[in-house]
């Protein structure tokens, strides 16, 4: 018996990270997964993005496991395509049970009024409003589905200020915002809407040049070793960032009827960065 055996779930951002790791460990327990991904490239983004092959390859791991996948190249921004993979969810798989909200840019690497405005809409129009086209494209599924679970990812961003990043914490605090509203809306669907909250997890998203650069300006090509200490100094327990596959766990739980009567909660990833004094 898996934890999701009843369950139909659509991940966005899955071609890799937390989205890939979502897809995997959800199909292990049982459900029915439609992972998409854009598979494209943004100009002011300095660190690399996934290709179409990444997101076969997520493909490839849950078959081998076992699970049950169809995937899609999509792109949040555009509802006709996320309306396509609501589709695709209910004719592959017989309903659609839970949304990840995943997909997800970072990239900025300037105080907030040095931030070019082109980057500031393709931050919010990725990470905010893509998160709301994904989440209007299912709610009539989930509604006549009789109930289901929404999970958005936010970030520890989504409820403290970080340097360099307006765009990106302006955009997640949003997040937060639209699940707090949508869960007054949606309770009497029977539907939960909850925030996940990462804090600094292993993926390209984070960790890269870029990021190491901001973190040790004082070094010319710093590498994961160099901020391993500072990035520890932010944290309560002895880990300097988080894995996938620790987000994974929660969204598990969240996406479980283990959490039947949980909603309207933004849950942290973030070896207690959230709340270190
Ligand atoms: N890595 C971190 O430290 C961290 C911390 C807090 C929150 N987050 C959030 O976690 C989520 C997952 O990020 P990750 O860490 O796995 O990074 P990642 O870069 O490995 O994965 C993000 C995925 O989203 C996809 N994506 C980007 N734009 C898209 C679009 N327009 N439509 C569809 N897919 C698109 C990318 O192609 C990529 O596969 C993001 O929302 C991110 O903001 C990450």
């Amino acid at each position: 018996m898996g934890r999701m055996d009843d369950k139909v779930v659509l991940v966005t951002g899955a071609a890799r990270g937390q989205g890939r790791s979502h897809a995997l460990r959800l199909a292990r327990e049982g459900a029915g997964v439609v992972a998409l991904d854009a598979c494209t490239t943004y100009d002011h983004i300095d660190y690399p993005l996934p290709t179409p092959a990444d997101l076969e390859e997520t493909a490839r791991l849950v078959k081998a496991d076992g699970g049950r996948i169809e995937t899609m190249i999509a792109d949040v921004r555009n509802s006709d395509e996320l309306g396509a993979a609501v589709k695709l969810a209910v004719s592959s798989f017989g309903t659609l049970t839970t949304v990840c909200a995943n997909a997800g840019i970072g990239g900025e690497r300037g105080t907030m009024w040095n931030t070019h405005e082109e980057v500031w809409r393709t931050v919010l129009d990725v990470n905010l409003l893509g998160v709301w086209k994904t989440v209007r494209a299912a709610m009539p599924a989930l509604i006549d589905n009789g109930g289901g679970s929404v999970i958005l990812t936010s970030s520890l961003g989504g409820i403290r200020g970080l340097r360099h990043t307006s765009a990106y914490v302006a955009a997640k605090h949003g997040v937060v915002g639209l699940m707090r509203t949508l869960a007054n809306e949606a309770g009497q669907y029977n539907i939960r809407v909850n925030a996940v909250l990462p804090g600094t997890t292993n993926t390209p998203l984070a960790m890269n040049k870029a990021t190491f650069r901001l973190f040790r300006p004082d070094l010319d090509d710093p590498t994961m070793d160099d901020v391993r200490d500072t990035m520890q100094g932010l944290a309560l327990l002895p880990t300097p960032w988080v894995e996938a596959e620790d987000i994974t766990n929660a969204v598990l739980w969240l996406a479980s009827d283990e959490s039947r009567f949980v909603t309207g909660v933004e849950l942290p990833v973030d070896g207690g960065w959230h709340a270190k004094f």
